[in-house]
Parts: C-alpha cells; structure tokens; sequence
C-alpha cells in the first residue's frame, strides 16, 4: 500500500515539463485574476454583463483548460522517459530537500506573485471601462447601433447603460451574466435577431432602476405641452396643439402617475402578444378591492401576468426612435431644417420614407433628393438659398441615420412607443372603453382624464397668447 507521499513524489517529478508547467501559469493567472474581479462583482456594483462573461465563463474555461494541460504534460512526461528507459523506479521523497518540489513550489509562487501585480495593475481600469457607455453601446457595433445612437440624444444620455439594464445589487448582476454570455454567444456566432426583439425579457422591475433617481410621488403637478408641428403646405404652416397634462403623483393630485402606481395600487395585465401591444385582460387593484376589466373572453393564468410599472408606458426613456413626421417638425422647429424653404416638411417626409437598403445608398440618395427637388421644381429658390437648402439635406440625412438602421433591419415604427396614443395604440391598449368589468364599467377613454386639450391644431392659440409663447395674430 503506497502512502499519499509515495503517490505524489512521482506526479512532482514527472510535473517538471513545459507543458506542465504551462499549465500552472495558466490555472495561477486564472485563479489571482478571478481573485481579483471577485470582490468587484460582489460589492454589487452595477457591472457591464459582459463583464461577467469574462468572470463567470471565459476565466473558469482558461482555468480549467490549464487544469488539464498539467496531468497531460505528466502523462507525456511519463511515456517519453519510459521510452527512452529513464524513468527511476525511486523519487525523492516530498519533503524540503527534494530538489524537484522546491523547483515547483518556486515556480508557482513567482508565476503567483508576477500575476498578482499584472492583475491588480489591469482589472480597475478594466472593470471601468466595461462599464461605460462606449463599451456597452459600441463594442459589438453594428448590434448596438440603435441603441447606442437613439440613446446619444435622448434626456438620459448621461446614464449608462448599466444602471437601467441592470441595476444595483449582485443578484440581477448574476442574472444578467446568464442572459449576457448568451447574446456574446449569438453575436459570435452572427446569428442575433434583426432586429433585437422588446420587451427586454429579463429587464429588471423598473421600479427598482428607475426609483434610484425618479421619485414618483413627485410628479404632483401637471405639465402643460405645446406640440408644434407643420403643415404639407407649400409655406410649411405651423401649428400647435396644447395639452394639460394630468401627470399627478400622490400627493396632491392623484394624476396619470398615482392612478397606476400609487399606494396599494397594482395593475396586472395580460398581454396576448410578444410585443405587448394587444391587452385583452386587465386587473386594477386600488385600497384593497380588485377589479377585473377584460374585452373579449381572455381567461390568463397567473403566470402570464406582468406588473405594470414605468416600462409600460414609457418603454422609450432612452432608445427614442421618431416617425418620419414627428421628426421632421422637431427638426423644424429647432431649425436644422429651414421652415422658409417651400414644401420642405412634405418633401422631407416623402424622402425619409423611401426605403433604402444601405446606409451608404441613403447617404448616397437623400440629401441628393433634397437638393434636386428645388434644383428642378425651384431654381430660383434654388440658387437664391443653397446653403440652407444643403444644410436642411444633411439635416434630412441626419434624421434618417438617427431612427433608422438597415444593418439591424430597424426602421420607422419598429419599436413602438406606448407613451400616449396618437402615433401607436400605447394607452389605449388598455383605455379603449372595450375593456368592461362585470358590473359594467370600462377603463376610461374620456379625453379629459388624461389630458385638457387647450388647443388642437390652431396657428395662434390663445393660451400660448396668453402665456407669451406665441404673439397674436394680426
Ligand atoms: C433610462 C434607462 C435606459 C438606459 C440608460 C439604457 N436603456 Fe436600453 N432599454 C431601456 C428600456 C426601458 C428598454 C425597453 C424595454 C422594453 O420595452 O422591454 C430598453 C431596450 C434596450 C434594447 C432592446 C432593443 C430596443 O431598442 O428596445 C437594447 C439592445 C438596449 N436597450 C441596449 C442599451 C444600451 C447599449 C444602452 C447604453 C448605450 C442602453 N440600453 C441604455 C432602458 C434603458
Ligand atoms: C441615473 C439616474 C436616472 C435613472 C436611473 C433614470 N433616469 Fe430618467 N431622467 C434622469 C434625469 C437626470 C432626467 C432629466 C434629463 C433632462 O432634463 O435633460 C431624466 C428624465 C426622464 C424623463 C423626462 C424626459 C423628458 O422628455 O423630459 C422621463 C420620462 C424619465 N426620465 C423616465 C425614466 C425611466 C422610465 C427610467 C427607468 C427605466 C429612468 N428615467 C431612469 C435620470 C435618470
Ligand atoms: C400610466 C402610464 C405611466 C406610468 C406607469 C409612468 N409614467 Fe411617467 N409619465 C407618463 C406620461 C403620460 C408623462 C408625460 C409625458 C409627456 O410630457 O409627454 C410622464 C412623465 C414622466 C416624467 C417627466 C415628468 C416631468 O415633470 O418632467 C418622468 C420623470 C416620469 N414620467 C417618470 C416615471 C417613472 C420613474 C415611472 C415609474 C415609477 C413612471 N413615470 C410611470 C406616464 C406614465
Ligand atoms: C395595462 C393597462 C393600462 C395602460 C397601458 C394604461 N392604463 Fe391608465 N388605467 C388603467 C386602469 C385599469 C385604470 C383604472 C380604472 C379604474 O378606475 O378602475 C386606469 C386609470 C387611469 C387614469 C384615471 C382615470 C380616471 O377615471 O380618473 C388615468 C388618468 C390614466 N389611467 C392614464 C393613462 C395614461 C396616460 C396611459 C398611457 C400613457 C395609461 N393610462 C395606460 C389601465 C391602463
Ligand atoms: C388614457 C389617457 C388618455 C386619454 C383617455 C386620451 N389621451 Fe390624448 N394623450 C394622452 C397622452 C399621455 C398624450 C401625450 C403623448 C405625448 O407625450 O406626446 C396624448 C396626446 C394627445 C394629443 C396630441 C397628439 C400629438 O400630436 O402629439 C391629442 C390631439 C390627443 N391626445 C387627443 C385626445 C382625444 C381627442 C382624446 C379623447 C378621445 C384623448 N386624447 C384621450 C393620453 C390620453
């Protein structure tokens, strides 16, 4: 019976060969770097997920494929010196003495204390980095495109990415990592959908990311909108439509915010499509009593529920995609596009919504667009204003590269924005007054619940008089 000593001395002997030895760099490196990210990830901090692919998949991978290099280099080890008959039939027992253990007990304690400094002189600037927004939205490029741009310019462009797909605390972080090294792997493999589908399926709550900087019983007041928009006309008339908005919170009003996410209240939905777009089974739960408001006979399983939180109305903090017409009045109104050029906002919209397979071709083919239909139709204007008529084309231009996206086959209307109504069923996917409750009432459509419409459509309203915002008409 050989003693664990007697076991050991040969696998010490025969461990020193290169491959071996290999190995022990790489399961050390693997071990201290792992060692090191550790405690990074633990503390929760809102990481990059695919932080974690480095940390949960790709370290243990390189960590265990070292593992294996070091009884593979012994077995080689052992054939070639039987073969060539050098094999000694006694090793030198472990202890201090033994030349051959105190060789690898050195070797693994200097490739130990090299990684230590390689390691921690790295990982800090690492795990920043993979935090950021750049690295997020423009490592797998083509893949974040959208993402990446729509977020460039929206109110939330000084939150990272991180903050809102992920959120503080270390078990989302674990969660996200499962989910990340999976999209890693389809980017690889060049088989991710076009485009990336919604609902984000492992989105946190958003009551948990969003409520980090939001207070909702805040939104006590309500909010007036003046939304200009301009007309196809050849002098591109501009008009206005005023709302009240009846934001509401909680605190003094119980407004659009309270009435869905006030205290003890809940909304659950049932929503019959991936996209949540079609919602045949409400239920509303205000000061303990619960009503069911459903159109049609949708009789859902309680798994198949969802909480309504922030996401469900507004599904597009961040990644904000326009319709061609709403973004042409926005560009209008900022003057990127000039408004005196005639018949600017139908030919813009027209242009925009022509279908172009490339990003080159719509470079190529737009401001070109532009540029020929005052060439042909307006040369006078044409030669009076051609710097504004190119810079209202590479405006146009602009607006087609900011919302659309053929590579990730992203264009208008792909992801659908549920804040409001008028450009997608959004609220009225529950407020249609089809959805009844057994003792008969609907979820209001009643417009003034929502919203006081000021002015609809008119050129000099006369709240906006009023406010100063717009003189009055002669
Ligand atoms: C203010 C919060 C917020 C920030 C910041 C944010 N996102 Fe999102 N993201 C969302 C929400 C909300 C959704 C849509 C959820 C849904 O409908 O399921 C989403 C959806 C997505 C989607 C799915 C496709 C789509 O367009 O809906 C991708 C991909 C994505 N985000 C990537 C990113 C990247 C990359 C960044 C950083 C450049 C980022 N997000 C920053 C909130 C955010
Ligand atoms: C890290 C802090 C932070 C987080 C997290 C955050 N926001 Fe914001 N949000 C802001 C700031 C700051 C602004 C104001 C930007 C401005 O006024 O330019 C803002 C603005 C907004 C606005 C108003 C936009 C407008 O057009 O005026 C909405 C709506 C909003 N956030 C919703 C959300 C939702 C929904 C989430 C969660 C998915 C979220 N926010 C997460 C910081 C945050
Ligand atoms: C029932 C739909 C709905 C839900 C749920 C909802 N909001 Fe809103 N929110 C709105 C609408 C509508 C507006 C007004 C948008 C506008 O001005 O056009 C708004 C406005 C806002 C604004 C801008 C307010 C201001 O005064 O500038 C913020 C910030 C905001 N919401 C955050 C949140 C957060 C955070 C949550 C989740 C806790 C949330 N909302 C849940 C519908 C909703
Ligand atoms: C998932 C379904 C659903 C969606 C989507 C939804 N709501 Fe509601 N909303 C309800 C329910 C249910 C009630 C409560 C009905 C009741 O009083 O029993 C309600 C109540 C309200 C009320 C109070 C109405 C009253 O009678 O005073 C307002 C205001 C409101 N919602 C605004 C909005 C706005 C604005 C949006 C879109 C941004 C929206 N809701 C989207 C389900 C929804
Ligand atoms: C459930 C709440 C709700 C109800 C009911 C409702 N609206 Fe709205 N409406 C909204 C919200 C929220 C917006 C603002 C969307 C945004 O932020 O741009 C809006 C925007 C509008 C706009 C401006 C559209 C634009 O050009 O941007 C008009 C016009 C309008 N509503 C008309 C109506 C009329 C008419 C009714 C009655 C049949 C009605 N709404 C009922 C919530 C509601």
């Amino acid at each position: 019976m050989k003693t664990l000593r007697g076991w050991l001395s040969p696998l010490v002997y025969l461990s020193n060969n290169w491959i071996s030895l290999v190995g022990v760099i790489v399961v050390t490196a693997a071990t201290v770097s792992w060692m090191v990210f550790l405690p990074i990830t633990l503390r929760g901090s809102a990481l990059h997920p695919y932080f974690g692919i480095v940390l949960y998949l790709l370290l243990p991978g390189i960590f265990i494929g070292g593992l294996l290099l070091i009884p593979i280099g012994i077995y080689l080890n052992r054939r070639r010196k039987r073969a060539k008959g050098e094999m000694p039939t006694d090793f030198p027992p472990l202890d201090p003495h033994n030349p051959e253990l105190r060789k690898l007990a050195a070797f693994v304690a200097g490739t130990t204390f090299i990684n230590i400094i390689i390691a921690s002189q790295f990982s800090y600037s690492a795990v920043r980095y993979m935090d950021t927004v750049g690295f997020c939205g423009q490592t797998c490029h083509t893949v974040m495109q959208p993402e990446f741009t729509a977020h460039q310019r929206s109110p939330h462009s000084r939150v990272e990415c991180v903050t809102c797909h992920i959120g503080p605390g270390a078990s989302w972080f674990v969660r996200s990592k499962f989910s990340g090294a999976g999209q890693v792997v389809a980017v690889a493999l060049n088989n991710y959908p076009r485009p990336i589908p919604v609902p984000v399926r492992n989105l946190r709550p958003a009551r948990e990311t969003c409520e980090t900087c939001h207070w909702p019983q805040k939104f006590g007041e309500d909010r007036l909108r003046d939304i200009v928009s301009y007309g196809e006309d050849e002098s591109n008339t501009v008009s206005h439509t005023v709302l009240m908005l009846h934001l509401g919170g909680g605190m003094s009003r119980v407004g659009i915010h309270g009435r869905h996410l006030g205290e003890g209240i809940s909304v659950r939905y049932y929503a019959s499509d991936e996209k949540r777009q079609t919602i045949p089974w409400v239920e509303y739960t205000a000061a303990g009593k619960t009503t069911v408001y459903a159109s049609g006979n949708a009789n859902p399983d309680p798994s198949q529920l969802r909480q309504m939180d922030c996401v469900d109305c507004h599904n597009r903090p961040t990644h904000i995609y326009q319709l061609p017409v709403r973004a042409m009045d926005q560009a209008l109104g900022t003057g990127e596009i000039s408004a005196a050029l005639p018949f600017v906002k139908k030919q813009g919209v027209a242009i925009l919504k022509q279908p172009y397979a490339t990003e080159q071709e719509a470079e190529a083919r737009i401001p070109a667009a532009l540029e020929d239909f005052y060439r042909n139709n307006y040369p006078q204007v044409y030669a009076q204003r051609r710097d504004e008529i190119s810079r209202s084309a590479k405006a146009l231009l602009a607006i087609f590269q900011h919302n659309v996206f053929p590579a990730m086959k992203v264009t208008w209307g792909t992801y659908p924005n549920n804040l409001g109504h008028t450009d997608f069923d959004g609220c009225f996917r529950c407020h249609d007054e089809q959805h009844t409750a057994k003792e008969g009432t609907t979820i209001t459509q009643d417009c003034s619940a929502c919203h006081n419409i000021l002015a609809s459509d008119e050129k000099n309203p006369k709240i906006l008089v009023d406010l100063g915002l717009v003189q009055a008409a002669k």
